[in-house]
């Protein structure tokens, strides 16, 4: 009879990415997905690690799951409870002392092992700690046949990050960059295509720090861009996350000539002060930025920006916090991302004296959210009466309409036919809501049958 697997996903698109290949990895071993933890027979917890009280989230989920644990063993069954993800890289050991009940521990280089760890959990009945950073790339020990994505789809082209940024727990968690070989992700995306992949979004911690390897030397982003942009079938590319010292002129060039590429970019900044950007260890200026936002409007005049903050980062002054707020103003963002500073252990950061009290965190981090959710409102509202590209994804909430994305990421929704999921449509849009849009089909662009 065939086992069933939940997975529960925290933090970032790589993790969803990860979780999905952590299901195709099981299916071989007769698991299939369940609706929901009660009825499976392994539950994976996929952690993220970025910010304030992961672990204590991941302790409290551990606590709810425990009694299903015993209930399963009472009937003479047995489930599997696995963590995974960057909270199991940073405190695997502490996770078994704390919860002894837990079976397996992998951190997020070692899930193309998974099936190993579940045989040898099931054999040994002990615990399964693997968090090492193997010297085999799993993304070459990824079964073929993975599930397909849908219409967007995701695809990782390189992990890690060598930056260090003091606040930043990634180099920690996620390791050293690694890039895939340009062929292996073409590969990948030529499968995702023909599954119906329309869009394809190019995941990394630090993506355009890629440096893959060719036959003709290393690959850089814009050229694995380009290489994408002529592939049958499809029709947006997208790439997250960035930093701004990354940005070379290939990729520039490829906002410029490539217009699958879509005109929205997110590209964190993280504060405007000079001061706090050079404590963080970002590796630029303010002005660095506004320079490489000013060299990708000119290439792409129609492009749109989106990117993250972080407040009361310690030793932040009023002063610094205004000069975040003057780097916001001037510059005009479609979306955002903000968060209250948080010390996270192993960081340089935590460490640094003058941490900021919470009280002013939380009142400067209201003052930038007011500021970046009326910028958010302003652009939506301006693109009511414009006709925009819109590629559907699947089914609204109501009868008759489908969802989909327009070329700035906004969720746009309109009555139109099943049959134009997956394809590009021109929607005149009527509505600008709190999170997305609404509109009228204005045309068909291209219409896709898988
Ligand atoms: N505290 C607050 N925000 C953080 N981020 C990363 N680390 C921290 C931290 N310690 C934010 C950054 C990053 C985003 C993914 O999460 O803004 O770009
Ligand atoms: Fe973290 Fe991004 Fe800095 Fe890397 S570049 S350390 S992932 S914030």
């Amino acid at each position: 009879m065939a086992k069933k697997l939940y997975i529960k996903t925290y933090g970032c698109q790589m993790n969803a990415y990860d979780s999905a290949r952590m299901a195709d990895v099981l299916a071989p071993l007769g698991y299939a997905p369940a609706a929901a933890a009660e009825e499976a027979d392994m539950v994976i917890l996929n952690t993220c690690h970025i910010r304030e009280k992961a672990a204590e989230k991941v302790f409290s989920e551990l606590g709810r799951l425990r009694p299903l644990k015993t209930r399963k063993a009472a009937a003479g069954g047995r489930l599997i409870l696995a963590v995974a993800g960057c909270v199991a890289q940073a405190e695997g050991a502490e996770i078994l002392a704390r919860a002894p009940y837990v079976d397996i521990v992998l951190g997020p280089q070692t899930y193309h092992r998974l099936g190993e760890m579940v045989a040898q959990a099931a054999r040994a009945g002990g615990h399964v700690l693997d968090t090492d950073f193997p010297a085999e790339a799993k993304f070459d020990f990824l079964p073929e046949h993975a599930a397909p994505q849908g219409v967007s789809a995701f695809l990782p082209v390189q992990e890690g990050c060598d930056k260090f940024c003091t606040f930043c727990v990634v180099p920690y968690t996620r390791g050293a960059e690694l890039s895939r070989p340009a062929a292996a992700i073409l590969a990948e995306a030529r499968r995702l295509a023909t599954q119906g992949a329309r869009e394809i979004t190019l995941l990394g911690q630090n993506v355009n720090a890629y440096r893959g390897a060719a036959e003709d030397g290393a690959w850089r982003l814009g050229r694995l861009i380009r290489a994408l942009a002529g592939m049958e079938g499809l029709r947006r590319i997208r790439y997250t996350t960035s930093h701004p010292l990354d940005v070379d002129d290939e990729l520039m060039a490829a906002h410029r000539d490539v217009p699958q590429l879509m005109p929205f970019l997110h590209l964190p900044v993280q504060s405007g002060a000079d001061r706090v950007l050079a404590a963080m260890n970002r590796r630029h200026g303010a002005d660095d930025y506004r320079r490489v936002i000013d060299r990708l409007r000119r290439a792409r005049p129609d492009i749109t920006f989106s990117s993250d903050f972080i407040v009361g980062f310690p030793g932040e002054s009023d002063e610094d916090f205004a000069r975040t707020l003057a780097l916001v103003r001037e510059i005009g963002f479609a979306r955002a991302f903000s968060f209250k500073y948080s010390a996270r252990p192993g960081t340089p950061a935590a460490l640094m004296p003058d941490q900021v009290p919470d009280a002013v965190k939380a009142a400067r981090l209201a003052e930038l959210q007011a500021l970046l959710a009326g910028q958010q409102h302003a652009f939506n509202a301006a693109c009511i009466g414009r006709t925009l590209e819109v590629l559907f994804e699947k089914r609204g909430r109501h009868a008759g309409q489908l969802v989909g994305r327009s070329p700035y990421l906004q969720a746009v929704h309109a009555p139109a036919p099943d049959r134009l999921i997956g394809a590009l449509a021109t929607v005149r849009i009527t509505e600008a809501l709190a999170n997305s849009l609404a509109g009228e089909l204005a045309g068909c662009v291209a219409e896709m049958t898988a």
